[in-house]
């Protein structure tokens, strides 16, 4: 007999996916479902991205994903079975991550299946909601600071530090040993110091592009995680040491066409103009390899996850109204098994 399980889904959006979602009960997927490196898990705790919601509320929704849908990419669980290709866990197993695409069968239900490459094992004392909001917003941050940059005597500048991405960030480039600058807003000024932030600029006290443009051509590096604007791009080659880099992680409120135009034409840009600045946009990957450094660096109290605030399964919907406020400290977390394991 098949069991049944939780799961929020959408079919069809004409608003909001906080509107659209339903809490529905469905088949558990089976051991034997399982296809070539996936893992079945029961979900203990998820995190959500600003993703989650941005693809389905896309044009780009429709035609990449089926639905009816489960959003959500990140998590932390336990092992239910694997595929007989899978070596790298085992039953039991306690393993985070997340989905590098949307799936059509995301974390947001009491099991997923998930390919084991995007899988790392849970280090010893860390609790599962600390990985669950790693994954996506912690690989995103690690992507987003070459190592060949990001360095001891680098100077970086990373726009929007107090945010999942942001807070991630602040920490890696702590412990990379850069120095860095970065930019948030109100209380979360104080958190961003807390993260290691040499210097903090609140953006709604200063104006951010005419203090940076009085300092020159001093950065090795701008991470850009908000994207809102392009002013901080056209700023960049005066900002940047010659051969700096910048980095783009968000492109501001919404996924169109406009945002996805203006990310070739600055990849284009770069590969005419060589030497000058170089840039790229980062593309979210959930790797074992990338969970496994971030991991290493949790286990030795180098980064944790900044937990904004908490939510039970049954309250996704309330969640996202949060998310879309634009302006999380950290991560939101949902308690999906109502556990808290340490070690
Ligand atoms: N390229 C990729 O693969 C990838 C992966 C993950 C995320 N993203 C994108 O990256 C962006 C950040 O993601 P996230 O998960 O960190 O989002 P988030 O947790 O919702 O964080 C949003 C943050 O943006 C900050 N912010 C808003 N306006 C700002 C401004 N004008 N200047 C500086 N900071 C500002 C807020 O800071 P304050 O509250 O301090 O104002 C808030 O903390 C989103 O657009 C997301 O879609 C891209």
């Amino acid at each position: 007999m098949v069991g049944t399980m939780k799961m929020w889904q959408y079919a069809h959006l004409e608003a909001g996916l906080e509107d659209a979602i339903h809490l529905v009960t469905g088949p558990i997927p089976t051991a034997s479902s399982l296809v070539k490196d996936q893992i079945l898990v029961r979900v203990l705790n998820v995190s959500i991205n600003p993703v989650d919601y941005k693809l389905p509320e896309s044009f780009m929704e429709s035609i990449s994903v089926r639905r009816p849908a489960i959003p959500g990419l990140d998590f932390c669980g336990r092992v239910i079975a694997a595929h007989t290709s899978v070596h790298t866990f085992t039953e039991g197993q306690l393993v985070f991550g997340g989905f590098s695409r949307t799936p059509q069968n995301g974390t947001l239900a009491e099991y997923t299946v998930i390919t084991a490459a995007e899988c790392a094992a849970l280090p010893v004392g860390i609790d599962p909601e600390q990985a669950a909001a790693a994954a996506t917003a912690a690989t995103t941050a690690l992507q987003s600071l070459p190592i060949d940059v990001v360095k001891p005597g680098a100077t970086v500048f990373i726009n929007g530090g107090s945010g999942g991405v942001g807070s991630w960030g602040l920490q890696f480039a702590k412990a990379m040993g850069a120095r860095f600058v970065t930019s948030c807003s109100g209380t979360a000024v104080e958190l961003c110091k807390q993260l290691g932030a040499d210097e903090v600029i609140d953006y709604r006290e200063s104006d951010i592009i005419a203090e940076l443009k009085g300092r020159g051509a001093v950065f090795d590096l701008v991470v850009d995680n908000v994207g809102n604007t392009s002013d901080l791009y056209d700023l960049s080659s005066t900002i940047l040491k010659p051969g700096g880099t910048f980095v783009q992680v968000g492109i501001g409120g919404t996924m169109d066409l406009k945002s996805i135009a203006m990310i070739v034409k600055r990849s284009l840009l770069t590969s005419v103009l060589v030497g000058r600045r170089n840039y790229y946009f980062v593309k979210a990957n959930n790797s074992t390899e990338l969970l496994t450094q971030i991991a290493q660096w949790m286990a030795e109290g180098k980064a944790k996850a900044v937990i904004d605030c908490r939510f039970a399964l049954e309250e996704v919907p309330q969640s996202f109204r949060q998310l879309k406020k634009r302006h999380t400290r950290g991560k939101i977390v949902i308690r999906v098994a109502g556990l808290r394991l340490a070690g």
